[in-house]
């Protein structure tokens, strides 16, 4: 394999934190700070630089979970059984991720089915990868089980009392397995080049309805005894689990939504069109191959928007505001049914052919439900952020392609290069293309590689061989290279425009210009993203008549749109509008969705009275919030303090 050597530099690792879509970056900027200690590594650009695991001597094949879940102990215990595929002739180890597990005992399979001890050796840990796991197994059995026990720390799992539930009854649990996460709770090869099926025996408190990213049965009887099976091989990051007060409401026949029994029925209208949504997809890019399509609407401490846990995607409520305007998200990971668990990025560097992909099969989706203004909307929206988002010191990861040594946590890869340049590529190429030509590549694409997992420059040889080739003249090799490996946008990219921001960008002009307020009949039938434009294009600061004259006629503070609040709040604490505080602080505390309350935050640790009133916001909401979000969190609040103690030092 070709070796390339380059410098991995704290200037990438800085930028890497700089520019996250969930605003949690720089988790890690602290502690970089420009020591510019440059060291020479030699990376394989096709490893996965992210796992401990070597796939190319062994493979999981299948894995078959036995556990017990205990909401007192915080913990999941039980066995881990793995089929292995022994690769390569001299391999006697297998080689695995764990992070915080405790390992109690690790066995082979002998040939008369009888379990035999196997030494390993768990390794001191890793603060981004974890211990890293080895298995001597000199017979190279086919069959090795592993009993393990997780920590109630686990960054993959979150374990809620029953008071941060909505129903208050029961406690609840949930895993989020992506980026490198499912290590936390199952010692796995957690690299996206392994895929396996799995099996799962788990038992939970009679009362729990276990759910998993399998074959859930809508008439399940809750009895504290769960069965599960997932015949498509999947890779480890689209393990998932779920526990608590869960019902079910069907939606169509093959497709429902799992909720708290107080939720159930406004999330089954808000999500509404899913069937319409599958047949748009199918009819797209071919059939739906996973059987059912659930939607499992989690407490509001999921840390992200949706998760595309196959069978199953996991929604934060937050979306949920009663007239359909954001349920983009299920497009979203709905179109992650095709890019991203069929065909699957091989490495977090090429996390694009994941996201972007399914932005634009999003925006594809929303078209054709919802029109094309409302896709126009959302563009636009997305790629205002993105603009906002390239600065010169983030250029490393500009590119759809990323470097080895660029990206320097798999988590802080939610970025609007990502996503929204990602997406913007595949519109400029349907443009080109033209639609016809376009959609029958992408579903020529899902098919040919589907239940693999592929890097950028498979992606481009196909589209090369398959687009470019096919239709010579249409674009150069150039211009299409530029999209992978230049930082910013092409200037040929495709411009979006929107009537209705045109409408909403008129009425906050003349607003500021004149006091005027938009009228009732301008704003009456504004949805969330008309709000959103609304909001995001006033000045950085505005005084303190401005927002109290806002909040009177639209009354923002203490919106339930998340959307809404997640621009409103941050121009309140520019501002200086302290009498938004109360409902900012109760947001804070219930939401635990990174980019919603991301942008609060950075606002707020910026001035010293603000960064004391955050403090304070977090200890309170610190026992409600995900790891994922309290890691954030505690690095923003680093941020501001390091910050205003070099003020202080001036
Ligand atoms: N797969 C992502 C979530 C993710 C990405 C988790 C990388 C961890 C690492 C999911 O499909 C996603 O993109 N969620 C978005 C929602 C969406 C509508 C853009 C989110 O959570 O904001
Ligand atoms: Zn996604």
């Amino acid at each position: 394999m070709r070796q390339a050597l380059l410098l991995l530099s704290t200037v990438a690792a800085l930028a890497a934190a700089g520019c996250a879509r969930e605003s949690a970056p720089a988790d890690n900027a602290t502690a970089t700070t420009a020591a510019a200690t440059e060291a020479a590594v030699t990376v394989d650009p096709a490893h996965d630089e992210f796992s401990y695991a070597e796939p190319g001597k062994v493979r999981i094949t299948d894995l078959s979970l036995d556990l017990a879940i205990d909401f007192g102990a915080k913990q999941i215990a039980g066995t881990a059984t793995y089929t292995l595929d022994w690769i390569d002739p001299q391999a006697d180890a297998l080689v695995l991720d764990t992070r915080d597990l405790a390992i109690e005992k690790v066995e082979a399979a002998g040939k008369d089915g009888t379990y035999g001890a196997l030494q390993y050796e768990l390794a001191d840990a890793d603060a981004l990868l974890g211990s890293k796991l080895t298995i001597q197994v000199p017979e190279r059995n086919t069959t090795v089980r592993i009993a393990y026990r997780t920590s109630p720390d686990a960054s993959g799992l979150q374990w809620l009392a029953p008071s941060m539930t909505e129903g208050k009854h029961q406690p609840f649990m949930f895993s989020q397995s992506q980026q490198i996460h499912a290590r936390s709770w199952v010692p796995l090869q957690d690299t996206t080049q392994v895929r396996f099926t799995y099996s799962a025996h788990v038992t939970a408190p009679k009362n729990a309805m276990v759910l998993m990213s399998a074959d859930n049965e809508p008439k399940a009887e809750r009895d504290g005894d769960y069965s599960f099976s997932m015949p498509q091989a999947i890779p480890s990051y689209l393990l998932a689990i779920a526990a608590g007060d869960l019902v079910f409401e069907p939606i169509s026949e093959r497709s429902g939504v799992w909720a708290e029994p107080v939720m159930v029925k406004k999330a089954a209208e808000e999500f509404a069109d899913t069937e319409k949504m599958i047949q748009t997809a199918e009819q797209l890019y071919g059939p739906y191959r996973w059987g059912r399509y659930d939607i499992l609407v989690l407490p509001p401490s999921f840390p992200y928007g949706g998760m595309e846990n196959p069978r199953l995607t996991f929604a934060t409520p937050t979306v949920i505001v009663g007239d359909k305007s954001l349920v983009s998200l299920v497009a979203h990971e709905l179109a992650h049914s095709w890019s991203g668990n069929l065909v699957t990025f091989s490495t977090s560097r090429d996390a694009w052919l994941n996201e972007g992909l399914t932005s634009y099969v999003e925006n594809r989706l929303v078209e054709a439900l919802y029109g094309k203004d409302q896709a126009a909307m959302e563009s636009a929206i997305a790629r205002e952020e993105l603009k906002q988002e390239f600065t010169d010191a983030n250029k490393a990861l500009q590119p759809l392609s990323v470097k080895p040594g660029d990206l320097d946590d798999p988590d802080h890869n939610l970025t609007g290069t990502v996503y929204t340049k990602g997406a913007w590529f595949m519109e400029a190429l349907e443009q080109r293309f033209g639609r016809e030509a376009f959609d029958a590549f992408l579903r020529g694409y899902f098919d040919h590689f589907a239940f693999q997992s592929i890097d950028t420059t498979q992606f481009r040889d196909y589209a090369i061989a398959n687009l470019l080739e096919k239709h010579p003249g249409t674009m150069s090799q150039e211009e299409f290279d530029a999209w992978l490996y230049e930082p910013g946008v092409p200037a040929s990219a495709p411009q979006v425009r929107s009537q209705r921001f045109a409408v909403v960008d008129a009425a906050r002009i003349a607003w500021t210009g004149s006091a005027e307020l938009p009228s009732r009949q301008v704003t009456g039938n504004w949805s969330t993203q008309e709000w959103v434009r609304f909001l995001e294009g006033m000045p950085d600061t505005l005084t303190t008549e401005q927002m109290a004259a806002l909040d009177a006629a639209y009354h923002f503070t203490g919106t339930p749109n998340g959307e809404i609040a997640q621009r409103w709040y941050p121009l309140a604490a520019r501002s200086g509008y302290h009498a938004a505080d109360g409902e900012m602080a109760a947001f804070m505390q219930r939401v635990g969705r990174r980019k919603l309350i991301m942008p609060i935050y950075n606002a707020l640790v910026q001035t010293p009275e603000g960064l004391v009133f955050a403090k304070g916001v977090f200890e309170r909401a610190e026992p409600g919030y995900h790891p994922i979000t309290t890691g954030s969190v505690k690095a923003a609040i680093a941020r501001g303090e390091e910050a205003q103690a070099k003020a202080k030092a001036q």
